[in-house]
């Protein structure tokens, strides 16, 4: 059979636009997170102080943190609840890990840290949105006429940011960009970095959807990870999400140092008694340049894990919320569609320290990554060499690889002719792969919808890798 080579990248229309937003700061560095986040104590003394000679802890914290933002693992795939994330081609730092007096996990007891405050300083807050002024600016030219049909601002903590600083940041987004008028606009916020006023006042900005990482009712399996919160805090916070936006999410973990069965059956319970329109529950994972990583905590071994995904799912689908990707659950009308446009190979502009974006032209298809350090970034941005670190046309050997990383992780697939669309590729430049993937009962054999079986969704990687390998 003759193949026909469409152009990669060649598209007839263009597809959907998101913008996402990276703030970077956090109160504390949590010791599994990969993620581009960073003590925010520390960034604010270093900006106050104004030099980038680091020494002693501020270099430790500096050099502890960054993993490219969107998350590199397919674990989480393109988000946590939180936004962008399969891209697996992402590079990450060979950041070392903090020192165990640096970043100890259920230390609460790091001196150097003050997480009793809630708000990043105002000259910080003020530097960092002029830098994503910047930046967007920058980008405009490459989205020129579009309009935006989500926003999601992550971290990072961003509910560390004032609701002014909010509101600033998305009058700047709507002068500079076409924000349709039904947006879904996302704001992740952590228990603990709130008051009552302050999640009104991301209302008032014109925030309508929230993402509260809880992770865990459970005080004790807080404590195990780290987090700055306790379960009350998170329960406060989802009481609060819900009387003032329109929908949010949680977002639990599981397969949490210690846990057992029964734990995580408690913390369903309360998650689901709480009445949340979307949970995304993340299996946990030790990343590479983490502090777990280098002093790994004692995790349920591969059955428990899977017994707990089971769980999960017989539980979220006995509460009405159904699956729609691995890790994403949602009544009807409540799927995020900032990730679900991720997962369907849309575009999306990203701003912000570490922030990536793949942007479609009629011409190709372009994927970006700024600066990830913070400080850097904000030099940067602002500068005549700007924030973009990284940038590259994907290859039609990178597409095929790339269009299903996102499109399987979702449980009803996506339209056959959603490959051509949004990759600009004939659909027979991959029916090798496609018979492949339907003779090892992972990929479903209808034609008309490119989706994995339960069998595949169970081995997505394995699934996913007939579209690198056979193409590079
Ligand atoms: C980068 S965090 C941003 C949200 C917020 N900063 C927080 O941590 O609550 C997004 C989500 O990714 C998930 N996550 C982060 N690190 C993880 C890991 N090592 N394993 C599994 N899930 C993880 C958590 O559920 C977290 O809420
Ligand atoms: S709060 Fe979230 S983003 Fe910040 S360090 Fe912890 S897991 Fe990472």
């Amino acid at each position: 059979m003759k193949i026909r080579l469409a152009s990669a990248g060649h598209l007839s229309q263009l597809p959907p636009l998101g913008l996402y937003v990276h703030l970077p700061w956090c109160l504390r560095k949590c010791p599994y997170c990969d993620f581009n986040s960073h003590a925010l104590r520390e960034d604010a003394r270093a900006s106050r102080g104004g030099s980038h000679a680091p020494s002693g802890r501020v270099h430790v914290l500096r050099n502890a943190v960054h993993a490219l933002h969107p998350v590199p693992s397919a674990r989480r795939g393109e988000a946590t609840d939180t936004a962008e994330a399969t891209d697996t081609a992402e590079a990450t730092d060979t950041a070392e890990a903090p020192d165990a007096a640096e970043a100890a996990p259920s230390a609460g007891a790091d001196p150097g840290l003050d997480v009793g405050a809630t708000s990043l300083p105002a000259a910080l807050e003020q530097r960092y949105l002029a830098a994503l002024q910047a930046d967007l600016e920058a980008a405009l030219p490459r989205v020129w006429g579009r309009s935006v049909q989500t926003v999601f601002i992550g971290g990072g903590t961003p509910s560390l940011f004032s609701p002014a600083a909010i509101e600033q940041l998305l009058a700047m987004v709507r002068a500079r960009l076409r924000v349709a008028p039904n947006a879904e606009i996302t704001l992740e916020a952590n228990p603990g970095t709130f008051e009552a006023d302050r999640f009104r006042g991301f209302a008032a900005a014109g925030v309508n959807r929230l993402s509260i990482g809880v992770q865990s009712f459970d005080d004790a399996a807080l404590r195990a990870i780290g987090r700055v919160h306790d379960a009350a805090q998170a329960r406060a916070a989802v009481a609060l999400a819900a009387q003032v936006f329109d929908t949010f999410n949680i977002d639990l973990m599981y397969a949490l140092p210690g846990q057992t069965l029964e734990m995580l059956e408690r913390d369903l319970d309360t998650a689901l008694s709480l009445s949340p329109p979307h949970l995304s529950c993340y299996q946990f994972t030790l990343e590479p340049n983490t502090y777990f990583a280098r002093f790994p905590p004692p995790l349920p071994d591969d059955d428990l894990a899977a017994a707990m995904q089971d769980l999960v799912e017989a539980r979220t689908a006995a509460a009405g919320l159904r699956q729609y990707e691995v890790s994403a659950y949602a009544r009807d009308g409540h799927r995020c569609r900032h990730n679900l446009n991720y997962w369907e190979f849309g575009d999306y502009l990203g701003i912000g320290a570490g922030a990536h974006g793949k942007i479609s032209s009629h011409e190709c298809i372009v994927r970006q990554a700024r600066l990830r350090h913070p400080e850097r970034y904000m030099e940067a941005a602002v500068s005549p060499a700007g924030a973009v670190e990284e940038e590259r046309v994907l290859s039609a050997a990178d597409l095929p690889f790339e269009f299903m990383l996102n499109a399987l992780r979702l449980v009803d697939g996506v339209p056959a002719d959603l490959f051509e669309a949004r990759t600009g590729m004939s659909t027979a430049r991959i029916a090798r792969m496609l018979d492949a993937g339907v003779r090892r009962g992972l990929l479903d054999e209808d034609p008309t919808r490119l989706r994995a079986t339960a069998l595949g969704r169970r081995f997505l990687n394995d699934l996913q890798q007939l579209f690198l390998e056979e193409t590079r």
